[in-house]
């Protein structure tokens, strides 16, 4: 439903987002989770068709966000950061009004304003004006109006940001509710709320993609505690990829053993090791003893908890972030 490649966006000196790929399928509910500034915000508007990507593609629903915006806008509803409601318009004239810039045919509209109202319980407020309203009612009028014309992609950026714990929990059961019916991205700066509301996540730190893998993966892959990349060549012709991988595996302290790719007549295998285990010096002998040559052996960047370290560590408020 939606797909990335290379998708780099260059502000006048600085890379805001530097060549991620990822894909989301229809109807999933994916965490998009990354520190302040970590481009998070600029992908989303790339993907709204809001900003012009540096280069690279983003499509939605199979439509290119640059060649065919109009139809990609069609099919996305935006909750943008500080969503634009107008506090002097009551709920009800505010959803009407975006229902009617999203093009919801007149007779529908009235009925449709109910039903999106109802759906984000928001209906008991309805004829309030939104200035008088709680920041929890607020986004979800701005979700109420983010589903108007019933788009197949929501694009929710930060919607629990300045929430009391109260309601985020409401916000994101109600986000969860709307998954299934809609295919959602939403982002985030806080791992807890992902772990509860996502089946995959993407997570990007300084522009660059760091992980994307599945809610349950990742849960196994955190009690990991090293990730290590191991290349392997067969000695005589080609080796058997199932046999290496088998090898790798019977290592005592190894979690898991993911085949990465082919390179000539070489295999490239991911080796993660369980929490405080280190591998790499019977991953080296085992590859020996086996006869194959070792070409290359070592850690491969960060294991998904020290990203998260990283990634919280980072997450202080920080006074130049806007
Ligand atoms: N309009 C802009 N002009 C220049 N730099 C920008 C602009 N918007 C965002 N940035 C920079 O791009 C980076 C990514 O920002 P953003 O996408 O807002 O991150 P996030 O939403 O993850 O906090 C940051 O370093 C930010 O300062
Ligand atoms: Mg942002």
């Amino acid at each position: 439903m939606i797909k990335v490649e290379g998708l780099t966006k260059r502000y006048a000196r600085n890379v805001a987002v530097n060549n991620i790929s990822f894909e989301v399928e229809k109807g999933q509910i994916v965490g998009f989770l990354g520190p302040n500034g970590a481009g998070k915000t600029t992908t989303m508007r790339v993907l709204t068709c809001f900003l012009p990507p540096t280069d690279g593609r983003a499509e939605v629903a199979g439509f290119d966000v640059i060649e065919k915006p109009m139809e990609v806008k069609r099919r996305i509803g935006y909750l943008p950061e500080t969503p634009p409601v107008y506090p002097e318009m009551e709920v009800v004239e505010y959803v009407e009004f975006v229902g009617r810039l999203k093009g919801v045919p007149k007779n529908e509209l009235t009925r449709r304003v109910d039903e999106v109202c109802d759906r984000c319980n928001v209906g008991d407020v309805k004829t309030r004006l939104i200035g008088k309203l709680s920041k929890g009612y607020r986004q979800r009028v701005g979700l109420a109006s983010a589903i108007i014309h019933n788009p197949d992609v929501l694009i929710l950026d930060e919607p629990t940001a300045g929430l009391d714990p109260e309601q985020r929990k409401e916000t994101l059961g109600l986000i969860k509710e709307l998954a299934g019916e809609h295919t959602i991205i939403l982002s985030t700066h806080i791992l807890p709320e992902v772990e509860q509301t996502c089946e995959k996540v993407i997570i990007i730190s300084r522009g660059k993609l760091v992980a994307t893998d599945t809610m349950a993966n990742l849960n196994s892959r955190l009690r990991g505690a090293e990730l290590v990349s191991v290349e392997v060549e067969g000695r005589s012709g080609s080796l058997n990829r199932d046999s290496v991988q088998q090898r790798l595996e019977q290592i005592p302290g190894v979690s898991k053993v993911t085949y990465r790719e082919a390179r000539q007549d070489r295999l490239l295998f991911h080796v993660e090791s369980m929490q405080g285990k280190t591998v790499r010096p019977d991953i080296a002998r085992c590859i020996v003893q086996a006869d194959w040559n070792l070409i290359e052996l070592h850690t491969a960047g960060l294991s998904l908890e020290e990203i998260f370290l990283q990634l919280t560590s980072s997450d202080k408020p920080t006074g130049g972030a806007q």
